[in-house]
């Protein structure tokens, strides 16, 4: 799978000639699995056009902040929510200046400020500018406030100087743009992952199942692997694509998952069960096709093996992480689980519909989990899965780090 898949990236473009190399960079982040919605402030519009930019997005593009059509379809708010990255390329020193005051007074200020996803800028300007201490400030205050400052490059300027910035060739940002998401908090850590439905079979053709779609189970195995962690996915049935840098076992019904599991599981160090496993199954699967004889049919279902639970009794268990979805007092039963599992930490899903009426849940691409643990909690707002599982990832691997009284390393800040 490509590195970027999944991944939502607001492009912002500025003013700049290296405005030009933008829709380049556009065709190479798409290329690599990302969605980009671009974001052009009026000067970006004097060096290439809206059209070339949509024409390569495959998206609408974004340029006014009080324009009511646009805030209606996906206003300010909703794109900084949909970021998973905001990339400033070309950034000209006028943006970097205004990004130091928090403008919010332009589309492009406004979304920096709303987004809670990483930012990035690639700075492209006359290297006189570049060089001049207001900009070396500038740039000084958004490296420490955390942002992330890609390039500039040296060499020969449109504008005929030689010298630094000149933004970073397409290729260069792409590829320092999948490196923004390895953060590396799982470095050498071995994970396995359960995801998806199982299926219990009833006869050669027919089968009990669930809802479950597999998308939170692939979207932590894939937040795993790009916290550095070696990742195990064993999955029940799904359509989705393995994410990369994730080796995974395909199996059907709960019993094959447990086998799966436990062949592989000693020298786990995190454990997490987010497949929705059968409960129960048909106690016997007839060897042929049952036939519509009778009115009325019953199956006998007996009870499953619970792979979480039994992984936890192991005597070298690894570190636990359940899922419980739940229609009534999410908080109460979640913490059940926890004691009755013996689980580290569990995430708990509200299924059904929000107060809004978004769905949540199962089928969905957006959720939101609030995580328990012995003595504490943290609750998630709706996002989309894949934002959903970097966070839980993130929060796994602080507290198993704790646990484990690991130093975090300071590189991977
Ligand atoms: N799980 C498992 N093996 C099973 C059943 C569940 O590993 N046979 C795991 C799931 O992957 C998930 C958690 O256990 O992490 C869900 O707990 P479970 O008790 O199945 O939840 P519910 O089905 O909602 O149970 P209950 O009806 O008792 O609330």
């Amino acid at each position: 799978m490509k590195r970027l898949t999944n991944k939502h990236i607001v492009l912002g473009v500025t003013g700049s000639i290296a405005a030009y190399k933008s829709a380049d960079l556009v065709r190479k982040l798409v290329a690599a699995g990302a969605e980009v919605r671009v974001i052009m402030t009026p000067s970006a519009t004097e060096f290439i056009t809206p059209l070339t930019m949509q024409a390569v997005s495959g998206n609408p593009v974004h340029q006014a902040l009080l324009d009511e059509e646009a805030e209606a379809g996906m206003g300010h708010i909703q794109l900084a929510r949909w970021a998973d990255l905001v990339l400033i390329a070309p950034a000209s020193a006028d943006s970097l200046s205004r990004l130091v005051h928090g403008r919010g007074d332009t589309l492009l200020g406004a979304v920096c400020l709303a987004a809670s996803s990483p930012l990035a800028v690639a700075p492209a300007m006359n290297q006189a500018m570049w060089k001049d201490p207001a900009t070396q400030e500038n740039v000084a205050t958004l490296k420490e406030r955390g942002l992330h400052v890609l390039g500039p490059a040296e060499g020969e300027q449109a504008c005929g100087d030689t010298g630094p910035g000149r933004m970073l060739e397409p290729d260069d940002l792409a590829r320092e743009v999948e490196t923004l998401f390895d953060t590396g908090t799982l470095a050498g850590v071995k994970v396995m992952v359960t995801a998806g439905p199982t299926q219990e079979a009833i006869d050669p053709v027919r089968f009990i199942s669930n809802r479950s779609s597999g998308k939170m189970g692939y979207a932590l195995a894939e937040a795993a692997a790009e916290a550095g962690a070696e990742v195990l996915l064993i999955s029940g049935p799904t359509s989705l694509q393995t994410p990369d840098r994730v080796q995974r076992v395909d199996v059907r019904s709960a019993e094959q998952m447990y086998d799966a599991v436990h062949s592989d599981v000693e020298g786990y160090n995190i454990f997490i069960g987010a497949a929705a496993v059968a409960d129960y199954r048909p106690i016997e699967a007839k060897a042929s096709k049952i036939k519509k004889d009778s009115d009325t049919m019953s199956l006998e279902m007996g009870k499953t093996e619970d792979i979480l639970a039994s992984v936890s009794a192991l005597k070298h268990r690894p570190y636990m992480v359940g899922f419980a979805a739940e229609t009534d007092e999410l908080e109460a039963n979640a913490r059940k689980k926890l004691e009755a599992k013996r689980l580290d930490i569990v995430a708990a899903n509200q299924v059904g519909e929000d107060a809004e009426g978004k769905p949540l849940g199962f089928e969905s691409d957006e959720n939101t989990l609030t995580v328990f643990w012995q003595g504490g909690s943290e609750a998630f707002p709706y996002m989309s899965k894949s934002q959903l599982a970097r966070a839980l990832i993130e929060l796994i691997a602080s507290r198993y780090r704790n646990e484990h009284n690991i130093i975090r390393p300071e590189s991977f800040g």
